[in-house]
């Protein structure tokens, strides 16, 4: 094992240096007592607004009628390659998943209808917000947030119709997550399901979420500079459920959540290693894989296309959406509950507060990506496409008014007015240690099958095969898996090595480890998901002896119990979208 990389001197310390694994401070009770911290939720009949003009029957069934000018001024649905149209919210329908025994249930989350939908502009940025990292924060802070999320229940309990309620906030994930969003389409054609997750659209979307919950919380104790904690996971300091997430007494706490790991580090890599130190190691190298190493352009980060009308089966989530955040929802997910609710089930998972501080830092992690990733790794990273910036969503505002918004508008999250709070980024320059030369004689007695003879399989157990190179040593190549067809109601991880030279494949923390796919449940039926995941193997090679082979030994490791993912093929092949290198640029 490796050991712990120290916090990169060079980066802004945080507010208060807490050692490896020390927990926060608690103070809520105390906070609470305090005669200086005066927050109360503000009068909801200041903050009501057009809610009054529609039928409350209906819009609890998501039925109210109305115009819905900007979804129909979008697009003939159906058509291939048009940028996703804003769902309309009087055809919601019930949402769908499976429990863990493979029940379907339908569950309802749809959000009211509002007669008018105005096309959201981003409000001048006059006090950039920051929020802070959850380890980081103050017991005025702490107070604060279990506050603003109080109030939010009491909406829920006052006036369970207004769409920035808990329940509502929570639903608007179970509903364009859990299939609620059916388009109508040409006839003969299937029908179009929304799905904001296994794409492009996940980073837009749930910025997007994440910005409005934000802004509910500010408005409703009366706060407009309230930021939203990020759970730090990829830090050591914050590889930890933020203890005032535990305290029944508060409103972050949720029962559903596993037991087993409300103190233990956050495993992003469910390997099974018992050893927290192992755990810790593995994280960053699974951040630092999928944040710097394993991506060779920019789908392979944000996830590939999605457009109105397209097939699920034509996109495929980037890498943290599949890696780290998947980890993330499942570690927290109660195995208990029927279906891993609320963190292990997309219809759920927004009715655990600490959802939303996990996805600031999926958000900051988009962030870092952006202007933190070495510019040596990527050609590009924007993406143009019209289908891409068009896409847009609805949301209910701070003052519970519908507006539509668009990817083009979520791009660069200050002139959204918020920012992160610096912290150390230990997986940025991390390296897995270099492979001994030893590693080539071990790995070249294990026998294993040529790549064509076997797929595709159904991959239930750990799976070995020889892959061709496109030439022979450091060549710039990805390892391409294709045709991964997986059972969307479960839970299912793998992780893929190349060259791996022992057995122990429960250490990531090693030059053979290239990458993961895993998913989150969500959809219901046996309904599948087809997708290929490209690893860039450049950053590997240049940590392994391949002077002079032809072959690579790829190994396979299923980290779910049972069937559910099948492999169509393996193959390496070409990077198309080379790095032009300081030299090589001129
Ligand atoms: Cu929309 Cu982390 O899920």
């Amino acid at each position: 094992m490796a050991a712990l990389p120290l916090p990169l001197a060079s980066a802004t310390p945080s507010s208060q240096s807490h050692p490896v694994f020390s927990k926060p401070s608690y103070f809520i009770t105390h906070a609470k007592r305090s005669n200086r911290l005066r927050v109360s939720c503000t009068d909801s009949r200041n903050v009501e607004t057009p809610l009054g003009k529609v039928d409350r029957r209906n819009m609890l069934l998501g039925l109210g009628g109305g115009l819905y000018g900007a979804a129909n001024l979008i697009s003939s649905p159906g058509a291939l390659a048009e940028p996703v149209s804003p769902p309309q919210l009087d055809k919601c329908g019930l949402s769908t998943y499976n429990t863990n025994k493979g029940v379907k249930m339908e569950v309802p989350c749809c959000p009211p209808s509002s007669e008018t939908i105005t096309k959201y502009k981003l409000p001048p940025v006059t006090q950039m917000k920051i929020r802070p990292a959850a380890q980081n924060l103050t017991p005025e802070y702490i107070y604060k947030y279990n506050k603003a999320i109080e109030c939010m229940k009491q909406l829920q309990k006052d006036h369970p119709e207004d769409p920035r309620g808990f329940m509502q906030q929570a639903n608007i994930h179970c509903a364009y997550c859990n299939g609620a969003y059916t388009y109508d389409t040409k006839p003969g054609k299937d029908p179009f399901t929304l799905q904001v997750h296994n794409s492009w659209l996940f980073f837009p979307f749930h910025r997007w979420y994440l910005y409005f919950y934000e802004r509910i919380l500010g408005e409703l104790i009366g706060d407009p500079t309230f930021a939203l904690p990020f759970w730090n996971w990829d830090n050591p300091k914050g590889m930890y459920i933020p203890e005032y997430f535990l305290d029944c007494r508060s409103a972050l706490h949720d029962c559903k959540r596993n037991p087993d790991n409300l103190k233990a580090v956050v495993d992003l890599g469910f390997t099974g290693s018992k050893n927290p130190d192992q755990v810790v190691t593995n994280n960053l190298s699974i951040v630092y894989n999928e944040m710097v190493a394993a991506n060779a352009d920019a789908y392979g980060f944000m996830g590939k296309p999605y457009c109105q009308g397209s097939n699920e089966k034509e996109s495929g989530p980037g890498s943290v959406e599949r890696g780290s955040h998947t980890a993330v929802h499942v570690f927290v997910g109660d195995p208990r509950e029927p279906a891993g609710e609320d963190l292990g089930n997309f219809y759920s998972a927004g009715r655990d507060p600490l959802f939303f501080c996990h996805h600031s830092n999926v958000d900051r992690m988009w962030t870092l990506w952006q202007y933190y990733l070495p510019s040596d790794q990527i050609p590009d990273k924007r993406i143009t496409s019209r289908d891409f910036l068009e896409a847009s969503f609805l949301f209910y505002n701070e003052k519970a008014e519908l507006v539509r918004v668009t990817v083009e508008d979520c791009l660069d999250n200050r002139s959204m007015g918020y920012d992160f709070e610096q912290c150390d980024l230990p997986w940025l320059d991390y390296r897995p240690p270099a492979q001994t030369a030893t590693a080539k004689v071990i790995r070249s007695r294990k026998t294993a099958p040529n790549a064509e003879t076997v797929f595709p399989l159904n991959l239930d157990k750990i799976v070995r095969v020889l892959v061709s190179k496109t030439k022979k040593g450091k060549a710039d190549e990805l390892l391409v898996i294709e045709n991964i067809t997986v059972d969307t109601t479960k839970f299912l991880k793998f992780d893929v090595f190349v060259n791996d030279e022992d057995d122990d494949l429960t250490d990531l923390d090693k030059a053979a480890y290239a990458g993961t796919y895993a998913q989150v449940p969500h959809k219901s039926g046996k309904k599948t998901n087809t997708t290929s995941i490209s690893l860039k193997l450049t950053n590997l090679y240049n940590r392994m002896d391949v002077e002079d082979d032809d072959t690579v030994l790829v190994t396979l490791v299923p980290r779910h119990k049972g069937e559910g993912v099948t492999i169509g093929g393996i193959k390496i092949i070409e990077n198309p979208t080379p790095v032009k290198t300081a030299n090589s640029s001129g």
